[in-house]
């Protein structure tokens, strides 16, 4: 059930890295996208593959991780992802691309989720590094990456207590994520 892939389509942060992902079930997922909304049907974006060492390795330079957790600097050897997609935008495609790059993301990431894996969308990326490791021409700027593994981590969703939006993790490493309630974000004219 859709229900049921949203809710397992959490950020995933730690994987079991040596359960490699081929580049066709990349392929896969990035059709998804492909098949997904554009505004304007402009379709900008374009994909970057990685899935394999050495190159996973440089790419993981420039990702920042899990920025509430202050004192976790990013999942450690063996636990990094085994394969990533960067999302590059075409800026000889006119037109501004409004939110194509998340439904892309979106169908991404929960066609990884069908299939056993999981990812995180990684914002915090060095581009102009990360450009010029992918030697990658002018015109396709990045717009972020996903992170892809087999997931190694357990994520609950909980419910916000106190307004506290920052995701945690417990004694048994555990990763919480709160979120609103449907009653909160579902406005209602006053009585
Ligand atoms: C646009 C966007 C950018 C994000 N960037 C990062 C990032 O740079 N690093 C990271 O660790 N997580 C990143 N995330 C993941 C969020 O932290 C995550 O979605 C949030 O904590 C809720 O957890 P959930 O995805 O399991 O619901 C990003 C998510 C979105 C939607």
């Amino acid at each position: 059930m859709l229900r049921d892939l949203i809710l397992k389509n959490r950020s995933y942060r730690r994987f079991y890295q040596s359960e490699r992902i081929a580049e066709t079930q990349l392929r896969d997922w990035v059709d998804l996208a492909r098949n997904s909304a554009s505004a304007r049907n402009a379709q900008p974006l374009k994909y970057f593959l990685s899935t394999g060492e050495p190159l996973n390795a440089s790419i993981f330079e420039f990702l920042g991780w899990a920025g509430y957790l202050t004192d976790w600097p990013g999942p450690e050897e063996g636990e990094r992802p085994s394969a990533y997609i960067v999302m590059l935008r075409d800026t000889s495609i006119p037109g501004n691309y409004l939110c194509d790059d998340g439904i892309a993301t979106q169908s991404i990431l929960l066609g990884a989720t069908e299939a056993g894996f999981g990812g995180c969308i990684i914002h915090a990326v060095n581009r102009s590094k990360l450009h010029e490791l992918l030697k990658l021409p002018e015109n396709l700027e990045i717009v972020q990456v996903l992170a892809l593994g087999k997931p190694k981590e357990t994520v609950v969703l909980d419910v916000i207590k106190n307004g506290e939006i920052k995701y945690w993790r417990d004694e048994n490493q555990v990763h919480h994520v709160p979120k609103r309630t449907l009653d909160e974000i579902i406005v209602k004219i006053p009585d």
